[in-house]
């Protein structure tokens, strides 16, 4: 590992994942027009976004990630976004209510575009072309130009970013996510389900307590933690060309440090993470949160070995472990990381990813995931972390605010013919609105045991 980093550094490091594009030249000039442009986010935001993870790490505050596998050109619309955020939102409210502790909200949104592939190649009949690789590089359509990088796609990418988050900082800080709008986040497909009609009653208890604070003379309007919410962007660092034209010099703060502008939290993938890589390199200078995916190829020496380089002042916040093992993998492969990290002292938070080791194809030839299986990687994470006697701080979803059919099973019980109705993922299959719901509940009633866990042995000793 070189000593000296700098935005570029990575570029003299072994890469994986990364795009053919024919002209280097294009590239490269569009990668310097990007890096004159602004910066998504603030220095500021990001170290609030740390502080806030710190929290989670101690144990004070539970992270909920959530958005699309990728975000695409094609499903670009206000009413996408503002449906997924709405999604997050009750999602949110569910947690904070069950939980009894404030939720760090970010979304998988305003920059998840880059995809890495298990191939770079996709043949279909006798035809083989460069595989997809999201919409940031190229494109989807299985033809001979489409699959081509193309460098005018990164300044796409960003401006659907801009945008994408401008609308996001609306909704979050301009009346949408007011806690007396509640009632207007459910999305009326979902109404009259069971998820929809619990949310409803939960609504309505919110509702009775609000009335009772502006009784009391606490109100929305007098009281901005009523009124907004604080609403964080992330995304996989996989198109360094990408990151580093988007990485900055604070200049605002003393802080000094390089900080990743594209979103406040990156995260590197179970893929891109050997320790002599390009893009742990990259990450381990920026000093945003970040992320890292672990799966069960993870080995708890490397761990511990990729921790001292990316967070070698075991800085509380700075590292979120987010754990993607299957649902029958789970109870195995958590347990000796968990030691390794509790051994070594060192401070993470423990998230768990219960989508990505639960992908199967049906009989009808979709990709797809079990929601009975999402659910069960999800109580296994708590219930290891209970046994290990450490604090399940987070979760991370794929999920959509639309009513799609790409997970099977749930409330809904989706079926795997079912799955051919609403299909539109541009990579993985997504939760929908009813299905992320589903989940909240159940995180919900499983914090409510753990807190009154928390309480009662105390309340013992106090009598
Ligand atoms: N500001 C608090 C928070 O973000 C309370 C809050 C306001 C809230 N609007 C929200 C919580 C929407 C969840 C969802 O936690
Ligand atoms: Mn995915």
């Amino acid at each position: 590992m070189a000593t000296t980093w700098n935005p570029a550094s990575w570029r003299a490091f072994p890469i994986l994942q990364v795009p053919d594009y024919p002209d280097a030249t294009h590239l490269a000039s569009t990668e310097s027009e990007l890096a004159s442009y602004p910066p998504l986010v603030f220095v500021g935001e990001a170290q609030r976004l740390k502080s806030a993870l710190g929290r989670v790490a101690a144990g004070r505050a539970f992270l909920l990630q959530g958005g699309d596998c990728a975000e695409s050109f094609a499903e670009f619309s206000p009413n996408n976004i503002r449906d997924t955020f709405r999604v997050l939102l009750q999602m949110a409210v569910v947690l904070t209510f069950g939980g009894g502790v404030p939720i760090v909200k970010v979304g998988r949104l305003a920059g998840q575009f880059a995809k890495p592939r298990s191939s770079s190649v996709e043949t279909q009949g006798d035809i083989e072309l460069p595989s997809y690789r999201g919409d940031i590089i190229n494109g989807i359509d299985f033809s001979k130009t489409s699959r081509v990088p193309d460098p005018d796609r990164l300044l796409k990418a960003y401006n659907q970013a801009a945008s994408t988050l401008n609308l996001l900082r609306a909704f979050a800080q301009g009346g949408f996510a007011n806690l007396d709008e509640i009632h207007r986040w459910t999305l009326s497909f979902i109404s009259n389900s069971p998820q929809g009609e619990r949310f409803e009653e939960l609504a309505v208890r919110i509702d009775e307590s609000l009335r009772f604070m502006r009784a009391c003379g606490v109100t929305p309007e007098s009281t901005q933690q009523l009124r907004e919410t604080d609403f964080y962007t992330s995304h996989e660092s996989l198109l360094l060309g990408y990151e580093q034209a988007m990485t900055r010099q604070d200049t605002i703060t003393d802080d000094k440090g390089w900080y990743s502008t594209s979103a406040h939290m990156v995260w590197i993938g179970d893929r891109t993470r050997q320790p002599d890589g390009a893009h742990v390199e990259y990450m381990r200078g920026i000093r945003n949160p970040i992320g890292m995916k672990c799966g069960p190829s993870l080995d708890p020496d490397e761990l511990i070995h990729l921790i001292d380089i990316l967070n070698p002042h075991n800085d509380p916040g700075r590292l979120t472990l987010i754990c993607r093992m299957g649902a029958d993998k789970a109870e195995e492969y958590l347990p000796p990381l968990i030691r390794a990290v509790e051994r070594e002292g060192r401070t993470v938070v423990w998230s768990c990813d219960p989508m990505h080791g639960n992908t199967i194809t049906s009989s009808t030839g979709y990709k797809t995931r079990p929601v009975d299986r999402i659910l069960s990687e999800v109580r296994t994470f708590f219930d290891v972390h209970r046994a290990e006697g450490t604090y399940a701080g987070g979760v991370h979803f794929e999920m959509t605010g639309q009513d799609v059919t790409e997970c099977i099973g749930g409330a809904q019980e989706i079926s795997e013919t079912a799955l051919a109705d609403r299909y539109h993922t541009h990579c993985d299959p997504r939760l929908n609105a009813s299905q992320s719901l589903e989940l909240a509940f159940l995180i919900s009633d499983i914090l409510k045991v753990h807190r009154k866990e928390a309480t009662i042995p105390a309340m013992a000793v106090a009598s």
